[in-house]
């Protein structure tokens, strides 16, 4: 299945088979906060400035913002900055709920390849990834449904 790229698609409606679907409120805080954070970002050489919130499955919210390098491949992502600092705060064991990605340079970007394996990581078949869509739009996907192949380590 491929991303939902529909402009007019309600971000806050999740998928009828999520069991516990994430609440309009709490999506728009967590989208929010992805904005907020993306002010921080550390990005002079591509002037793109990423936020991303992760919601954890104990109700944490955890953000972070991309961080560059004059050595470009240094750079670190908005993505793994706050997954790092989720992992940090609680742990090991922390799942993602949800995550919502956002630049402030209004320009529809999906999560890069290499973070969607970290998202996957910390992922369940539940968890939601929300990014900017065509048009202004908000669009969401699944984890599975951006990376149905992920790297692992055992096939168990
Ligand atoms: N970037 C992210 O923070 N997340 C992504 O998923 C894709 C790209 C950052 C990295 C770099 O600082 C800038 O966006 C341009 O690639």
């Amino acid at each position: 299945m491929s991303p939902n790229y529909d402009p007019y698609h309600d971000p806050n409606q999740d998928s009828p088979s999520d069991p516990n679907p994430l609440s309009p409120a709490k999506a728009a805080d967590l989208q929010q906060r992805a904005i907020a954070v993306a002010h921080h970002a550390y990005a002079p050489y591509s002037n793109f400035r990423v936020g991303a919130a992760v919601l954890l499955a104990d109700g944490t919210i955890v953000t972070g913002c991309n961080v560059e390098n004059a050595s470009y491949r240094l750079t670190v992502c908005a993505e793994q900055a706050a997954i790092a600092s989720a992992v940090g705060l609680r742990g090991p064991q922390i799942r993602i709920r949800a995550i919502a990605v956002a630049n402030l340079n209004d320009t529809a970007s999906q999560p890069c390849g290499a973070c969607r394996q970290t998202i996957h990581e910390f992922s369940t078949p539940d968890t939601v990834v929300f990014f900017p869509g065509e048009k202004g739009a908000i669009a969401q996907a699944t984890i599975a449904d951006l990376l149905p192949a992920a790297f692992l380590l055992t096939d168990s």
